[in-house]
């Protein structure tokens, strides 16, 4: 009898553990202990024994009935609280969710495609990882030319079969006029917005890791004054119908005539602050006509095609609409900067 209290003892508290709610706890203790329950009937059973083993098994079974009332009191008190754990307050105010937003760059980045879209220009993008000849021969910046060291250039550390180093993180998106004339050929209109990297001692106005806008337009007939017309009509969508621009000789090898395009200081109008440093201007992209060897080099004939060209600093044109003072802090990852947008 005594292994046959055990037995049930051990089969009880094996249930006990897989009880899930109070419903199955209750079934569980009248099929056990219940006035039918096995339990108790194995207890009824002690009258049938002498009595010294009656006072030997039964003060044992009490002790076990005392015990095992007590597992179940405590299943149900572990239920309840369980119970109260799962109470929802629908009444409670819901927890707000964080919603990311656009990064400075994107917003400036978007709304220059806008524009450069309704004028009828492509978006394409390129390779960050570019070729020593798509970032500087093809577009008229040759080996030994002097020109190179107007962009500090991060090399990569891979030698070709002619045992040179022949793999730059691109400079410019300027490689891209290249690689969109071979494709597409000409006539061509297009804007190329996209990462670039230069070996900078960095301070507030240069990082290694920048952004700049590439814009190629290539037609019969095309002039000087075409090229000044598409960036004022941009300048006056970005600053405002009243915004002029100025063309200043600049030299880069893959345009000739070179410019720098500057427009009214958005911020004084042209009267002179600290923004434009009391020019009443702020020096935007760079541009040119497309030099007659990187139309060759692009596979596009110089006799009867000309273009355009451009690029401007994505960073800078966000840097002067955000009037942020420090262009490290665009890539710094500073939540406290960034959440401000
Ligand atoms: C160029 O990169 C030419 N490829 C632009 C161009 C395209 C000219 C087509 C003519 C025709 P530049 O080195 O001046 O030019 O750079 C263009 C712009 O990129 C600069 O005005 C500046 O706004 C931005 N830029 C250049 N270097 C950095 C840098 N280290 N950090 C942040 N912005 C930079």
């Amino acid at each position: 009898m005594k292994d046959n209290l055990q037995r049930l003892k051990q089969d009880i508290i094996k249930k006990l553990s897989e009880v899930k709610d109070s419903q199955s706890l209750r079934e569980l203790e009248i099929q056990y202990l219940g006035r039918k329950g096995e339990f108790t009937m194995v207890l009824r059973q002690l009258s049938d024994l002498s009595i010294e083993q009656r006072k030997n098994i039964g003060s044992a079974a009490n002790v076990l009935k005392l015990e095992l009332a007590e597992k179940f009191r405590q299943v149900a008190e572990t239920l309840e609280s369980e119970k109260k754990n799962d109470f929802v307050d629908l009444t409670l105010p819901g927890v707000g969710i964080n919603r990311g937003h656009l990064h400075p760059l994107t917003i400036i980045q978007n709304e220059l495609e806008d524009i450069f879209s309704s004028l009828g220009f492509m978006i394409l993008d390129g390779p960050e990882l570019e070729s020593d000849y798509f970032n500087f021969e093809a577009l008229n910046i040759t080996k030994l030319h002097p020109a190179r060291d107007m962009q500090d250039t991060f090399y990569i550390n891979q030698k070709n079969k002619a045992g040179e180093y022949d793999l730059v993180l691109r400079t410019h998106t300027s490689p891209v006029q290249i690689r969109a004339m071979q494709k597409y050929g000409a006539p061509l209109r297009c804007v190329v917005p996209g990462r670039c990297f230069r070996s900078e001692a960095t301070d507030v106005r240069h990082e290694h890791t920048f952004y700049q806008l590439e814009g190629l337009m290539i037609d019969k007939d095309i002039s000087w004054a075409d090229m000044k017309g598409v960036l004022e009509v941009i300048a006056q969508k970005l600053y405002g119908p009243e915004t002029k621009i100025r063309m200043r000789p600049k030299f880069y090898p893959f345009v000739e005539p070179g410019n720098n395009g500057e427009v009214t200081c958005f911020l004084c109008k042209g009267a002179g602050c600290r923004l434009c440093k009391q020019t009443g201007w702020l020096e935007i992209v760079g541009s040119g006509m497309v030099h007659p060897n990187v139309l060759s080099a692009g596979g596009v004939d110089p006799k009867i095609y000309q273009g355009f060209a451009f690029g401007f600093g994505l960073t800078r044109l966000a840097m002067l609409k955000y009037n942020i003072s420090d262009i490290r802090l665009l890539n710094g990852g500073d939540l406290r900067f960034i959440e401000q947008f």
